[in-house]
Parts: structure tokens; sequence; C-alpha cells
């Protein structure tokens, strides 16, 4: 008995060094920040990751832990997800909400942000439909546009209560000018833009658009956007134009805009 206390002291003398080394791996992450803030260097790095496990492969491979080199690259799959959480909360201590056309890339986008820095996310479509028990379309043929409107403005107002969330808006969400004054509350507001054609391409097979559903077309998809035009650009912070380039361009894009905007080097529309 005595003796099994021995090792449980060994194994939490180990644990003490471990939670040293993950606080001061912590802060050289905040020093990792602060730096690419400083010199505008890309925040995200996904090689950067590649790099590290091949590094821990190397060293695990023929050695004496070889055996677990399994769990061990487990473990640092996981500090390494936290250090992105990490970086996130340094960078964006609000909500994030993503506006723009139908089309523009909304969903695709915030999948994607999460994934790079470890956010929460909420697709308000999705939210609306769960709550509802309906999808978009049956909500606007049997209560009309005027009542999904309010649930698209209940919602934002319900999601005052999170934090570091990455929300993926309804292309309608700007129809109420007061859902742009509920979404500063608390977040930045970032324009993803798409030219009508791009538009079509993306949303051609999906049935699950009311507005579309009888005006697949780019001459039904520019009227419309041009009519909404001002209410997108009032509620921006940032924009980001999707078109010709790729997710992770347009993430980085988004990133580094928000930051300068942050230090005050990018004026927010209508400051
Ligand atoms: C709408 C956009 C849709 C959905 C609803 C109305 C709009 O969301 O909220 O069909 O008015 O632009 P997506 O932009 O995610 O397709």
């Amino acid at each position: 008995m005595e003796q099994l206390e021995q090792i449980r002291e060994k194994i939490r003398a180990c644990d003490d060094i471990i939670v040293g080394a993950l606080a001061e791996r912590m802060q050289h992450i905040q020093e990792i920040i602060s730096y690419k803030k400083a010199t505008g260097i890309p925040i995200l790095q996904p090689e950067q990751e590649q790099k590290q496990t091949r590094a821990l492969l190397n060293k695990l491979e023929g050695s004496e832990f070889a055996e677990f080199e399994e769990e061990i690259l487990d473990i640092f799959k996981y500090i390494w997800k936290n250090s992105r959480r990490i970086q996130a909360k340094a960078l964006f201590n609000y909500n994030i909400f993503l506006i723009g056309f139908m089309g523009a890339g909304k969903t695709t986008i915030a999948a994607s942000l999460q994934e790079k820095l470890e956010m929460n996310r909420v697709e308000m479509d999705d939210l609306i439909v769960q709550k509802q028990g309906m999808s978009v379309s049956e909500i606007f043929d049997e209560y009309g546009e005027t009542y999904f409107r309010n649930l698209e403005s209940n919602c934002l107002i319900e999601l005052q209560k999170q934090k570091q969330t990455i929300v993926s808006c309804g292309g309608g969400i700007i129809v109420r000018p007061d859902n742009k004054d509920q979404m500063k509350k608390n977040g930045r507001v970032v324009l993803l833009t798409a030219k009508p054609e791009t538009v079509l391409e993306r949303v051609r097979d999906s049935d699950e658009r009311p507005l579309l559903n009888n005006n697949m077309n780019v001459d039904f998809i520019k009227k419309l956007m041009e009519k909404r035009r001002e209410r997108y650009q009032e509620a921006a912070d940032i924009t980001v134009s999707t078109d010709g380039k790729t997710t992770s361009q347009i993430c980085e894009e988004i990133i580094s805009k928000l930051i300068a905007l942050d230090n005050g080097s990018l004026q927010a529309p209508g400051a």
C-alpha cells in the first residue's frame, strides 16, 4: 500500500512538471501572437502544426517511448488545439458575425474559422430550424417572411449571451436595421461578398432558399443584391470578397482585417 502511494507521489510530481511546462508553453504562445500581430505575419500557419507532428514523430521513433507514440501524439494534438484556442482568445474576445448574400460562403467560412481558431460556432438558420422543428422553406410557406424575420431578430438577442462565437447569419439579417445594432453590441460584423454569377453557381442545386426557389437566375440575384447593398455595407465592420479565393485565403484576410480594425489601423466604415 505504501509502495502504491509512493508511485502516486511520483506521478503527482510528473503532473507538476507538466503543468509548469504547459504554463510556460502558453506564455510563449502569447508571445507568438504579439509578434505576429506586430509584424503582420499571417496568424494561421497550418503547415506549422504539420512540422510539429513530424518533429514529434521523429523524436519518438526508435526511442524508449515508441510504444506510446499514438497516445503521446494524441495528447499533443490536444495541446495544439488548445493553443489555437488561446490564440483566438487573445485576438478575438468577442463574437464574429458573418453576413452576406445567400451563397456568399458564410457557412463554409464559419466552419473553417471555427476549426482554425477553436471558437464556438452557431449557424443561425439551423438554430431557427431546430427550435421551430420546421425547415426555413416550411416556415416561409406556413407563416410568411415577417414571422421568419422575427425569429431571426429574437435569435440575435439570445446570442448576446454567447462569447467568442462565430455566427453565420441568414442572408437577410440586415433587412431589419435593428439587427445591426444587436450584432455590434458584443461582436464584429464581417461582410462576405460574391458576384451574382458566383452566387448562382453556389446555390443553384439547393431548394432550401425560399426567396430563390422560383428565381434561380443571375438577374434576380443581381437585383436583390443591389436592393440590399447599402444595408450590408452599413452593417459591416470589414468586407471580404470571396470570388476566386480559397477558404484559407478568405479566413486569413478576415483575421488580418479584424486585427487591423482592433489595432485602430483600419477604420470601420461609418466610424
Ligand atoms: C435568406 C437567406 C437564407 C435564409 C432564408 C432567407 C435571405 O440564409 O435565412 O432563406 O433573405 O437572404 P443563407 O444566406 O444562409 O442562405
